[in-house]
């Protein structure tokens, strides 16, 4: 292995052992991922039993690449105050909604959400909206001023249950690898959350108060 190779590693190393740390110490002493139901489905924390139906929903949707290794060890140790799974009534794991704090989100005291999936068969009932509900409900709870995530600007079935539980998009940018357009929304849960989504489902274009810049 020459230098460069070797140095390389050793970042790689230090960047999983760090996203790993400043995780474990933000979310010590929270509270388990609340249990709820929402027709027929539990909302609850990941815990490990549930790991490898949530690891292998988030390949299925992947085109079978796995999550990194360090984020798996992270929801080992940490799933149950990090992660939210949707069960179906046999206990199936049908949709898993996975939570960080990237540098980033520490600075800002919000909570990212790196990924969150509904199986194919499940979708269009809700889940994700209700994925994103327990995590705020439960974030909030434990502290934690908002919530951030990453969406494509034509993932119109992501984009929905987050702006109807009041995300707004605070930037638009061109991601760099895959020159698509992209969305980084927030919701600041005393400022921006709603919970009357019974009511009024349909959510608004992106308006300037929408796309109003997020300040920390
Ligand atoms: C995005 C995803 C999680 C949504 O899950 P879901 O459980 O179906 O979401 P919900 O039912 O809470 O809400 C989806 C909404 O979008 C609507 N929708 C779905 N596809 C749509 C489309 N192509 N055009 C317009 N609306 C659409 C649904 O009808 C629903 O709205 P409604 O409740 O008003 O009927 C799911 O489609 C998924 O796993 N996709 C692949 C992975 C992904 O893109 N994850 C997000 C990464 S940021």
């Amino acid at each position: 292995m020459n230098a460069n190779a070797a140095s390389r590693h050793l970042r790689v190393a230090f960047e999983a052992a760090a996203l790993i740390a400043r995780n474990l110490r933000r979310t010590r002493g929270f509270a388990t991922v609340p249990l709820r139901h929402h027709d027929g489905y539990r909302l609850c924390a990941m815990r490990r039993p549930h790991l490898p139906g949530a690891l292998a929903l988030y390949a299925e949707l992947h085109d079978g690449q796995p999550l990194d290794l360090p984020r798996r060890w992270l929801y080992r140790l940490a799933g149950n105050r990090l992660g939210v799974v949707a069960l179906d009534i046999n206990g199936r794991v049908v949709g898993a909604a996975f939570y960080g704090f990237s540098r980033r989100d520490l600075r800002e005291d919000r909570v990212h959400s790196s990924f969150s999936g509904v199986h194919p068969a499940h979708r269009g009932r809700g889940l994700a909206t209700e994925l994103r509900r327990t995590a705020i409900l439960h974030f909030r709870a434990n502290g934690v001023r908002g919530y951030s995530s990453r969406i494509s600007a034509d993932n119109v079935a992501s984009l929905k249950p987050s702006l109807r539980l009041g995300f707004h998009i605070a930037e638009r940018y061109q991601d760099p690898v895959s020159g698509e357009q992209r969305y980084y929304l927030v919701c600041d849960f005393d400022d921006d959350y709603r919970d009357d989504t019974t009511q009024g489902r349909e959510p608004q274009p992106p308006t300037p108060e929408t796309e109003r810049k997020a300040v920390p």
